[in-house]
């Protein structure tokens, strides 16, 4: 018997107010921001678990706060296809980018377990606490722990308020010690498929609803210091100041024209910081986030050598020291050409055109790209692409329409 698809509509009118729901817990009441283990990003996590268990789902969370539900298979026991994404944001951000990947699965748990289906495999939702790692820049820091790769060296980072990773784990009662708990082992994951906001233009110019994913850009993420000498902003001539935001200033532009020069190469300065800035000083310290991507490593390794090579002759020019500290890397992903295949027939199956596209962004699924074969199912975004920004949109009927996908690819996995 032909299971009946899932109704898109409604489905997609419930994803996009439960997104709104989920956006309503926020670190600040002005903009959508939710970082790690803050008190909204605690209670988004209840918001999740319930509605797991709503769709019939077994849920747990592990030492890190990732919420994982399961749906049992129909042999109990089986291996499972993982899907989810990340229910933390950056700051300012937009409610559907990792949120979304999260709500869909849940949609579609929920219609298995409104017809009593079960399938040959089990299905695991994921909802990853950390993946934008705006805390304390550890980025995928969540399906790290959730393979059993966490990094303890990450226990001593301190955020913009000086509190220590460990202190706030601590504080929302998180066991530090506990947290290699929860990882799990890699046999049991039958596939990872991630569906996630394409946050690019490709998909709304193509005139397209859903996109296969083919590959993930790798990136490297460093934070770098310049140190000159403090002054007065009166007295000290121009030829005998080392500035450090002029130097730093330079530095960022240099960022920007390499990554010009290549196409498909990006750079970007997210975070600059001037310490003890004031206004009639003249900036002794300065620090400043490089955040390098590419489709190609070789191109990203390239060109984080020149940039680097750039910030070595801008320092010695104008009398500063710089120095740089590597806090994220992550290779180029190519997602599995089966996985692949099986999302573009689920994608067919709903009467989409099927158009496969690279991912310029980083997702969850490059790290459980380790321990299993790996996929994504993109969704439109509005608004010209754009995300990481409030004004990050989808529609209702491509959200549902993204759940009839997935949903049609659960039931035709083997
Ligand atoms: O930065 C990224 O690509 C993702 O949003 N973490
Ligand atoms: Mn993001
Ligand atoms: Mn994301």
């Amino acid at each position: 018997m032909n299971a009946p698809a899932l109704d898109p509509i409604a489905a997609g009118r419930d994803l996009l107010a439960r997104a709104d729901a989920l956006a309503r817990h926020s670190d600040s009441p002005d903009h959508y921001t939710r970082t790690w283990l803050t008190p909204a990003h605690r209670a988004a996590a209840l918001q999740i678990a319930a509605w797991m268990r709503e769709a019939g789902m077994a849920v747990r969370t592990d030492g890190v706060g990732n919420v994982i539900g399961r749906y049992e298979a129909a042999v109990p026991g089986a291996r499972a296809i993982v899907t989810g994404s990340h229910y933390d944001s950056v700051r300012n951000g937009g409610r559907y980018d990792g949120v979304l990947g999260i709500l869909v699965p849940i949609a579609c748990v929920g219609e298995l377990d409104r017809r009593g289906e079960r399938l040959p495999v089990a299905i695991e939702v994921v909802a990853f606490a950390d993946e934008e790692g705006a805390r304390f820049q550890t980025s995928f820091l969540a399906s790290r722990a959730h393979l059993g790769k966490f990094d303890t060296a990450l226990l001593e980072r301190r955020d913009a308020d000086g509190v220590r990773f460990d202190e706030a784990m601590r504080a929302a009662g998180l066991d530090p010690a506990a947290i290699a708990d929860g990882a799990r082992d890699p046999a049991s994951i039958a596939a990872y498929v991630e569906v996630h906001i394409e946050q690019g233009p490709v998909l709304l110019e193509a005139g397209m609803p859903l996109g296969v994913v083919t590959a993930i850009a790798g990136g490297t993420r460093h934070r770098v210091t310049v140190t000159g000498s403090p002054g007065h902003a009166g007295t000290v001539p121009m030829a005998m100041r080392r500035d450090a935001l002029a130097a730093a200033a330079e530095m960022v532009v240099a960022v920007e024209a390499r990554a010009r020069s290549v196409p498909g190469l990006v750079g970007t300065v997210g975070i600059l910081e001037v310490a003890n800035g004031t206004g009639n000083v003249i900036p002794g310290e300065v620090a400043f986030t490089v955040d390098i991507r590419a489709g190609e490593d070789a191109v990203r390794e390239v060109a984080q050598r020149d940039v680097f090579a750039a910030f070595d002759a801008i320092a010695a020019r104008r009398g500063v020291a710089v120095a740089a500290v590597r806090n994220h890397a992550v290779r180029a992903t190519a997602c599995s050409p089966r996985i692949q295949d099986l999302i573009a027939q689920g994608v067919a199956a709903v009467g989409a055109p099927v158009r496969r596209l690279a991912s310029g962004a980083g997702h969850d699924a490059m790290v459980m790209a380790e321990a299993a074969e790996v996929g994504m199912l993109f969704v439109r975004c509005g608004a010209g692409g754009v995300s990481h920004n409030p004004a990050e949109t989808v529609t209702q009927a491509d959200a549902g329409l993204a759940a009839a996908a997935l949903l049609a690819f659960f039931r035709g996995y083997r």
